[in-house]
């Protein structure tokens, strides 16, 4: 049966998917976001998945206000970087795992979860530079992904709650699959960052750690916290973490298994407008 062996959590900067891109990843205020992902690079070549569930949002670039997904999940067979702006990134495409995919949205949708199924899009820097961080700058990326994006961006976005819950039920889809496929689910955004009005800049480092810990130790409480406790600790795209919460609910201890293996745990303040957050939990 495919089975799900760890789970990544880290911020999806855009501007660090800049410095990467410019060289700039050895400057005195990069370095030490870089450093930290060290451990993680080698980690991941030592511990390759056949695929990676990949949980981000949309900054309104495949998306506009004219559809918006709650919960999205990409079944094509590719998927390429958007253009944000500055044209796209130079980052290999991502390939998909139609296979795998189409089975999750198959069982997570009968197990009562609405998806929106995604047969074309490209994804931006919150799926780009999360994958940047964990593997550098190769031909192509390690691995087949699978895009699940989150709308986070324009209220009403889904409780901390519905998150974990989805989490459970992406266990249980990927768990059912039978093919001996390695998997990992990671989950993208926060730490606390505010980008817009007059507390643009806001960082929270007393609430970040917190979330870090209960996210390891306790994520059924964390579950139940309200979107405006994130508001207003983590400022209002530090409501991104709530996606973290879809990653925490997929490992095994949730299920009732043992307590997964914090093999890395880094938190780094500045970085743009944001505190950056990162985590690998292993199931045992
Ligand atoms: C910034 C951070 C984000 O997570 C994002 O999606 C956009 C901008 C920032 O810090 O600038
Ligand atoms: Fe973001």
């Amino acid at each position: 049966m495919a089975k799900i062996t760890a789970s990544v959590y880290t911020s999806h900067v855009p501007a660090i998917g800049a410095a990467i891109d410019l060289g700039k990843t050895q400057e005195p205020y990069w370095q030490p976001v870089f450093k930290g992902y060290d451990y993680s690079k080698q980690w991941l070549k030592d511990n390759k998945p056949d695929v990676i569930f990949l949980v981000y949002n949309d900054h309104a670039t495949a998306f506009s206000l004219e559809i918006i997904p709650t919960f999205a999940i990409g079944c094509a067979a590719s998927f390429a970087p958007a253009d944000e702006g500055w044209g796209p990134r130079p980052v290999p495409k991502v390939i998909g795992h139609p296979e795998l995919a189409a089975h999750i949205a198959q069982s997570v949708i009968q197990q009562d979860f609405d998806l929106t199924i995604v047969n074309k899009m490209d994804v931006d820097h919150g799926l780009t530079v999360p994958l940047s961080l964990m593997c550098g700058q190769p031909q192509a990326w390690p691995c087949p992904v699978i895009p699940f994006a989150v709308n986070v961006v324009q209220y009403p976005v889904p409780s901390g709650r519905r998150c974990f819950e989805l989490g459970k039920a992406i266990r249980k889809a990927i768990e059912s699959l039978d093919k001996p496929l390695n998997v990992q689910i990671w989950g993208t955004g926060g730490m606390s960052h505010q980008l817009q009005g007059p507390r643009a800049g806001l960082i929270n480092k007393a609430f970040d750690n917190a979330f870090l810990d209960q996210l390891i130790a306790d994520p059924d409480a964390l579950a139940s916290k309200p979107h405006i406790d994130y508001v207003r600790e983590a400022g209002s795209e530090g409501i991104e973490l709530v996606m973290w919460l879809i990653a925490r609910g997929a490992m095994s201890d949730v299920a009732g298994g043992p307590a997964p293996k914090v093999k890395h745990r880094f938190y780094h303040v500045p970085a743009s407008n944001t505190a950056v957050g990162h985590l690998i939990l292993e199931n045992k």
